[in-house]
């Protein structure tokens, strides 16, 4: 089976897995006792936090080790939100975020917060003028996300960045989810976020893995209350092997972003020549957006149907958003971009990874070429 599907999850790495088993076994013990154990765990903690900060350019202070994305996210929007909730209770987003961002916006709405999502263009795209425009004197946060889950859209982080801190105290706030080992993504003064998600799973780490880091020492009121673990913020007994193996998982990501890169720009072209061949196909996924995501639909056919005839002939790939794929309703990042209704009910993604290789490739192309082709009744 060809799996084409790495934005809903990754293979987690055998490196990833094998450290994983052996911390737990030898330094199981809890990083805050100070007997030893305690000791000896604390500093493999340590040394993940020093990683995961030196990759980002921030410092070990400023890392707040998580679950994932859902809980980074959460914790950046209601932790900051509700710690400059003095400052004033406006937020700007954008229509297209996970539902880990547009749900917590949602529950603070209903707390008397103002949200301002702004729109984005048929690519995906929110303007630098509209942020700019939406920016007001009580805007405590701008959450934005890099790159789209459902069609790899990238967003223009570090002109939105300059807006921001030019114009406005607000904290700015980066879902780099689908974005960090794929494109950079680091700390860079004004020209960057304040505040970063990465989650482990979508890096060939584990579920149940994440990481929320700031640019400067972070202000936020802590979600999850209870023993004071990482920093105040996120208490818990600290998993030390989740994080030590969400550092390793990190540090191949980044270390390997810019060869990945360039293959998967070589694939989406071999990939969207072949479906911009076939009949009624339409490419959602723009050459500008992330070269790893490729959104397109068929014209009048379910997405189901054509996921499941995929995978019959060894083609694994997913609904645009593998995350809530179950529930039936139209994507709301789609709507967004006002896809043409005739496609928007069968709109396929198929997500590169780091283990995709060019023969893989070539046989996916394949699959498409033939499945299409049949499912529109041509003869092959
Ligand atoms: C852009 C984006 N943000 C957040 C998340 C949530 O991450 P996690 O599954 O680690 O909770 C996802 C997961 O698909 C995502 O694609």
């Amino acid at each position: 089976m060809i799996y084409f599907d790495n934005s809903a999850t990754t293979q987690p790495f055998d490196d990833v897995l094998q450290a994983f088993v052996k911390i737990n076994q030898q330094y199981y013990a809890n990083p805050a006792s100070i007997h030893e154990r305690g000791v000896e765990a604390n500093h493999l903690l340590t040394r993940a936090r020093e990683q995961v900060a030196t990759i980002l350019r921030t410092e070990s202070a400023h890392t707040i080790f998580t679950s994932g994305g859902t809980e980074s996210n959460n914790l950046a929007i209601f932790g900051l939100a509700q710690s400059n909730e003095h400052v004033g209770k406006h937020i700007i987003t954008t229509a297209i975020e996970h539902p880990s961002v547009l749900e917590a916006m949602h529950n603070l709405e209903k707390d008397g917060y103002s949200v301002t999502y702004l729109p984005v263009n048929a690519a995906g795209e929110v303007s630098v003028a509209s942020v700019q425009q939406a920016l007001r004197k009580d805007t405590v946060l701008v959450s934005i996300m890099h790159v789209n889950n459902e069609m790899g859209a990238v967003q223009p982080l570090t002109e939105i960045a300059k807006v921001v801190h030019e114009q406005s105290r607000a904290h700015f706030h980066v879902d780099a989810v689908q974005s960090f080992g794929k494109l950079p993504i680091y700390f860079n003064g004004e020209a960057g976020p304040d505040c970063i998600t990465i989650s482990g799973h979508k890096i060939h780490g584990l579920k149940g893995t994440g990481l929320l880091a700031f640019r400067k020492r972070p202000l936020l009121t802590a979600q999850i209350v209870g023993g004071g673990q990482e920093f105040g913020v996120r208490s818990g007994t600290v998993a030390v092997a989740q994080n030590v193996v969400l550092a390793k998982a990190m540090r191949i990501a980044f270390d390997e972003q810019a060869t990945h890169f360039a293959n998967y720009i070589k694939w989406r072209h071999k990939l969207v020549a072949t479906l911009l061949d076939l009949p009624d196909v339409k490419v959602i996924s723009t050459k500008k957006g992330a070269p790893h995501i490729i959104t397109f639909a068929v014209k009048e056919l379910r997405g189901e149907i054509l996921i499941n005839a995929l995978q019959g002939k060894g083609l694994i790939v997913s609904t645009s958003s593998a995350c809530s794929s179950k529930q039936q309703q139209t994507s709301h990042v789609l709507e967004a971009m006002k896809i043409d209704p005739r496609y928007i009910k069968g709109v396929v993604r198929m997500s590169l990874g780091v283990l995709t290789t060019d023969k893989e490739v070539t046989e996916a192309a394949r699959i498409l070429r033939t499945v299409i082709t049949q499912l529109k009744g041509a003869s092959v």
